[in-house]
């Protein structure tokens, strides 16, 4: 069993630190923010994340995972250090290594190894290519020649809202070493858990990490694109991408079109793989492309909107769900963000009223004080002249005709998620318009 230490307790720190605990290692896991760690250290979670706060409890009662703000001393025990910290976007669309260096700088020496084993320092964080060699070469410079030192690159692919799930059936581990035996070491470390695992080198990792959740924007932002001809050309998309994802070599996944795709990652990932490949040389033309596409969807819909409602201007419309997915209360880069920010500019007299099932707080700090947060879907939808299905919570499928029809001054549903059973809606009265499909009139 290993002594590990996580530096950020965003999801990713935390899920990791816990799994590992959870494994039967001591983990201790740092943050900067103290008002989190003393909530952590209550055994609150600041974070919608199902099933994380069980874990998190089961194993700090055990007494294998602890929290604490002051890194120095137990990072100088720690055989493992993942680093974890948020790596957010510049203006220029690159990524802010701010909070990495800062957490590789306040790495003190340690006494001298009796084993010889050298400490690994992991980069769990998306980074750009080269980081790992960067922060290597860094520590290496700092601390006295016993130190023995060697940094790694192992990328996290776990989802917001499934982190825990993700931790313990990985889809794939990837391990980015240097060396051979370090390699080795960090492989047998992870065969506890079922997945694939590979290692490679440190770059080649990072890559593979940016790379994936670029092909995931990318594969999102295509089928947007088919929606859109669908809508334009009379055919129903949701038809189209059935049968895509019927062709094993496409797969049926993130091929759901709507608002795009929104979040701390997949947006913020692809422009820093753009700017980072055009300073390589190696422009993306692609993921650039779907980028582009992306932040075009709530444009989209503002306009769908107004073909179906006269005078936005002078009217209420609902926003059903604000959480960038379901599952999460995180608003980063939610589409509903710049949704709202549309609706507002075209439509400057618009009435705005919005409920989420678990991001309402967070959004209250991230929306205009001029939407009204709701408690209910239905306190939402009351009296509405319109409402666009944002986020594709379940509760909000449970929604009977009736309901929209007695609730609202119009029945109008712009499904931006495709989440409703719009011919069932239509064919009692409530107009339900999706994406990629004909409205029914
Ligand atoms: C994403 C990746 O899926 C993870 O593998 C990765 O580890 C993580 O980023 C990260 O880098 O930390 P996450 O941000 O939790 O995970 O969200 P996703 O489930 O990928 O969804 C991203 C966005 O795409 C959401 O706004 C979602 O609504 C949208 N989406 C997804 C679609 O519009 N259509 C789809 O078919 C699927």
């Amino acid at each position: 069993m290993m002594k590990m230490a996580v530096v950020g307790a965003g999801i990713v720190g935390l899920t990791t630190g816990a799994g590992f605990a959870d494994l039967g290692h001591s983990v201790h896991c740092v943050d900067i923010d103290t008002g989190k760690i003393a909530q952590l250290s209550r055994g609150v979670v600041p974070y919608h994340e199902p099933g994380l706060e069980a874990l998190i409890t089961r194993n700090a009662s055990s007494g294998r995972l602890t929290f604490g703000h002051d890194s120095s001393k137990l990072l100088q025990e720690a055989d493992l250090v993942f680093l974890s910290v948020g790596t957010p976007s510049c203006d220029t669309g690159e990524m802010s290594l701010a909070a990495l260096w800062s957490a590789i700088d306040q790495m003190e020496a340690w006494p001298e190894s009796e084993s010889g084993n050298r400490k690994i320092i992991a980069i769990k964080s998306t980074v750009p290519i080269g980081t790992a060699e960067r922060a290597e070469t860094r520590l290496r410079s700092r601390l006295p020649e016993h130190c023995l030192v060697e940094v790694v690159s192992i990328p996290e692919f776990m989802r917001e809202g499934t982190a825990v799930r993700d931790f313990f059936e990985p889809s794939r581990m990837v391990i980015g070493s240097a060396s051979a035996e370090t390699g080795e070491r960090l492989k047998q470390l992870h065969q506890r858990l079922p997945g694939p695992i590979m290692v490679t080198d440190r770059r080649s990792a990072e890559l593979a990490k940016l790379a994936a959740n670029a092909s995931l924007a990318v594969k999102i932002s295509f089928a947007n694109e088919i929606a859109a001809l669908a809508e334009q050309t009379g055919a129903d998309y949701p038809a189209v991408a059935h049968s895509l994802g019927l062709d094993p070599r496409i797969g049926p996944h993130f091929l759901a079109a709507g608002l795009g795709f929104g979040g701390s990652c997949l947006p913020k990932d692809a422009r820093a793989l753009v700017r980072i490949a055009d300073e390589a040389g190696a422009p993306q033309t692609l993921v650039e492309a779907a980028v582009r596409a992306n932040a075009m969807l709530p444009l989209r819909m503002v306009r769908k909107l107004e073909a179906a409602l006269s005078d936005p201007s002078r009217r209420r419309v609902a926003l059903l769900g604000l959480a960038f997915k379901p599952g999460t209360d995180d608003m980063r880069e939610a589409p509903s963000l710049r949704l709202v920010a549309e609706l507002n500019r075209r439509h400057p007299g618009i009435t705005l009223t919005a409920y989420d099932p678990e991001a309402n707080h967070t959004a209250r700090k991230a929306l205009p004080s001029a939407v009204t947060i709701c408690e209910s879907a239905e306190e939402a939808l009351r009296g509405a002249d319109a409402a666009i299905l944002v986020t594709e919570w379940r509760e909000f499928r449970q929604i009977k005709a009736d309901d929209f029809k007695n609730w609202m001054n119009r029945p109008i549903i712009m499904d931006g998620r495709n989440a409703l059973d719009a011919a069932a809606l239509n064919a009692q009265g409530v107009v339900c318009i999706g994406v990629g499909r004909l409205p029914v009139v």
